[in-house]
């Protein structure tokens, strides 16, 4: 028999240390905002019901949670009086059965596994409680386990330790599994703390503890459980989160011959094979097919870049965009809303956007599409095997025909129909021994003056 699961998500602080006035679980991280990323997670646990806990006024928050698609409710702690009253705002309205997991909305780096690890660990040891231990470099700011022989006797806040168990003693995380059954009874007896005027979560420990309760601790890997309270723990986190998509996509067999250079975002996808070269930034929505080769200093956002095509360096490929098999996007080169077809070259100094442009169809340097009229945006297509001229421009919406050919430096603004050549550009005058008269005559009015 399986218990049902069911997860609360505190995020009712207020977060005055981002120093910002924006809900901190709302900051993003590699694009997506902190409470995604917990989202993402407890998503994949598969829970009966995930209860956000915020504060009164945090309207926003419940919207970004709601879009989710996950079995989601809000509950409001008014006003928030700590986590142990945080979590008792939660479970009003849960089952007493079953198991309930607290995650911080403030803690985006936890993984699913790490928590089948807690969730197990409870399960096996029958623990009215188990929680996520972590030894990390930086132990500002964490509470602090005291176990004995295997057995967790109480979470000391930080503030309250010892300096020997602030050295020794693992750090919370702030991840708790608990037995659904036995927590009303425990959070019911959480002292109030009248310093902070908070009732603490970490104190149903020592409470279980007092009724013979088990209380289990399981170490986790320190970035799991790194929280963020402050833009330089932001950053921190940014930094971590990196590091694990980085060696994921290594692992993967993604060539990336300076990995720390390269930025991904959480829903990156990169086929092995594919390579990304130093100080590539990717935005959220971008895949990358097998063989497909990102150039350096390139900025790549909602886009599918094809195998084999090659992109940069110095491209910014702009959401909508889709580059086709074979297809190179090169130096100074910007798309927006575009599908290029197998084989396109875009190889220097364009703009193209809201166009669709034919397989092995070749854009010169300077190619522009005028998709924007100051109102509205048109489309410009390109048939395939069309070669247009360096330094066009397309004024949309324009249509130019497979295999058509449009001189260097027109203004196109009507239909080019297929195979047709198009030029506007007005006839080439030439006066034989200009230039040397008129360099002449410069030269004497030059000298005259100078005398
Ligand atoms: C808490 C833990 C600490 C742990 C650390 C891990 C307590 C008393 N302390 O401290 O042991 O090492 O997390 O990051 O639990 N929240 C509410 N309602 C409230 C107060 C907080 O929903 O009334 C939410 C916050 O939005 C946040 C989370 O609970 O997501 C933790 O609160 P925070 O104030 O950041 O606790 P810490 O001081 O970090
Ligand atoms: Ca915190």
């Amino acid at each position: 028999m399986t218990t049902a699961l069911h997860v609360l998500i505190l995020a009712a602080g207020k977060g005055t240390r981002m120093r910002n006035g924006r809900p901190k679980v709302l900051h993003p991280l590699a694009g997506r905002s902190l409470l995604e990323h917990v989202l993402a997670v407890a998503g994949e646990l598969d829970p009966a019901r995930v209860v956000l806990v915020l504060a009164p006024g945090m309207e926003e928050v419940a919207e970004a949670a709601a879009r989710s698609g996950l079995p989601l409710s809000v509950a409001i702690q008014d006003p928030p009086l700590g986590t142990g009253h945080a979590v008792q705002a939660g479970i009003a309205g849960l089952p007493a059965s079953g198991e309930v997991l607290v995650l911080y909305g403030d803690t985006p780096l936890i993984r699913a596994r790490t928590l089948q690890e807690l969730l197990a660990a409870r399960r096996a040891a029958d623990a009215a409680v188990a929680v996520l231990g972590m030894d990390p470099p930086d132990r500002t700011g964490y509470g602090r386990f005291r176990q004995e022989g295997g057995q967790l006797l109480a979470i000391v806040e930080e503030r309250h330790a010892d300096p020997e168990l602030r050295r020794s003693g693992l750090c919370n995380a702030g991840v708790m599994a608990m037995d659904a059954a036995r927590l009303p009874e425990l959070l019911a007896a959480v002292p109030h703390r009248p310093d902070k005027n908070e009732y603490y979560l970490t104190d149903i420990v020592e409470l279980a503890r007092q009724r013979g309760w088990a209380c289990v601790a399981v170490e986790g890997p320190w970035q799991d459980g790194v929280g963020v309270n402050s833009q330089r723990q932001l950053a921190d986190a940014y930094q971590l989160f990196q590091d694990r998509q980085r060696e994921r996509h290594l692992e993967l067999g993604v060539i990336m011959p300076v990995p720390d250079s390269v930025h991904f975002s959480a829903d990156t996808e990169v086929a092995p094979g594919a390579m990304i070269e130093p100080y590539v930034m990717i935005g959220p929505g971008v895949r990358l097919e097998a063989g497909a080769r990102v150039h350096a200093f390139s900025h790549l956002a909602g886009c599918t870049i094809e195998a084999d095509a090659e992109i940069g360096p110095f491209a910014r490929v702009r959401p909508g965009s889709r580059i086709g098999q074979g297809a190179k996007v090169g130096n100074f080169v910007e798309t927006k809303n575009a599908w290029l077809g197998a084989g396109a070259k875009l190889n220097h100094l364009s703009y193209v956007g809201d166009a669709e442009v034919g397989e092995a169809a070749n854009l010169g340097a300077g190619t522009i599409t005028c998709n924007y009229d100051g109102f509205g945006k048109h489309r410009t297509a390109i048939g395939a095997g069309a070669f247009i001229g360096s330094n066009t421009a397309l004024v949309a919406p324009v249509n130019v025909g497979a295999g058509a050919l449009v001189g260097a430096g027109s203004v196109i603004t009507r239909d080019v129909p297929d195979d047709a050549l198009a030029v506007t550009r007005p006839q080439q005058a030439i006066r034989e021994g200009h230039a040397a008269t008129l360099r002449a005559r410069y030269r004497a009015r030059k000298t005259g003056a100078g005398s």
